[in-house]
């Protein structure tokens, strides 16, 4: 994938050791059918989460992990990349090339702490890191309860960096009749910030009226 910067149907995906897999997932087979390209990042730890969760046991070899996915979700191969952790010629490592949006699904405490403080440490922080320096857009789709005030304190350290914290909150409103529903508003809400077109949920005022 070498056109990353200049492709604005681009960007960057990472799951990481927070619960919601399914949240992950989700959002990875809607930007490929909205035609994204994703450059996807996964953390150890996600790779536990989506096996604990979802049964879906991923390979730690980016190339393998992509076949998995791309097997698992029917999807278009070409639209995907699975980036290393270590992976420091991926295009996400660099202001050059990186993609202008980034979306952390699920994201872990410790993913914000790192982020907060910039560690940079493996690629995912990294590239968590480059679309802020570059003033792209960084979405975290948060979860833990409750939240210490640690969470908090580096949660709005972001926030007022121009990160947009989303916690992994659905709401009730549209009366979900199963779990996939719940992940769709979540995954709904992530797709209308990134201004992405969606119909996954009824928008509030115009399709839904309270029975
Ligand atoms: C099944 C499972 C669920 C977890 N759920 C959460 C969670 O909801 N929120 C959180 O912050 N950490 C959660 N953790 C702990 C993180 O995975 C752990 O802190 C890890 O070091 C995060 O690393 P990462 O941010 O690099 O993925 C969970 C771990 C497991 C195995």
């Amino acid at each position: 994938m070498s056109d990353s910067a200049l492709n604005p149907r681009t960007i960057t995906l990472a799951w990481t050791g927070a619960s919601g897999a399914p949240y992950g997932l989700r959002l990875l087979q809607q930007l490929i059918a909205a035609e994204y390209r994703v450059n996807l990042l996964i953390s150890s730890a996600a790779r536990v989460v989506l096996a604990t969760e979802h049964g879906l046991k991923l390979s730690g070899n980016p190339e393998k992990a992509k076949a998995q996915l791309v097997a698992h979700l029917e999807c278009d191969s070409a639209l995907l990349e699975v980036c290393g952790k270590d992976d420091w010629f991926s295009p996400v490592a660099s202001g050059s090339a990186a993609p202008k949006q980034m979306v952390i699904c699920p994201c872990s405490m410790g993913t914000v702490a790192s982020v907060a403080h910039g560690l940079s440490d493996n690629l995912l922080q990294r590239a968590a890191d480059v679309v802020q320096k570059e003033r792209g857009q960084l979405i975290m789709v948060v979860r833990e309860t409750p939240f210490s005030t640690q969470h908090l304190a580096n949660m709005h350290a972001l926030s007022q960096r121009g990160v947009t914290i989303m916690p992994a909150a659905p709401g009730f409103y549209h009366q979900p009749q199963s779990i996939d529903d719940l992940v769709d508003f979540m995954v709904a809400r992530i797709l209308d910030h990134l201004k992405i077109e969606q119909v996954l949920v009824p928008r509030w005022g115009y399709d839904q009226r309270s029975s």
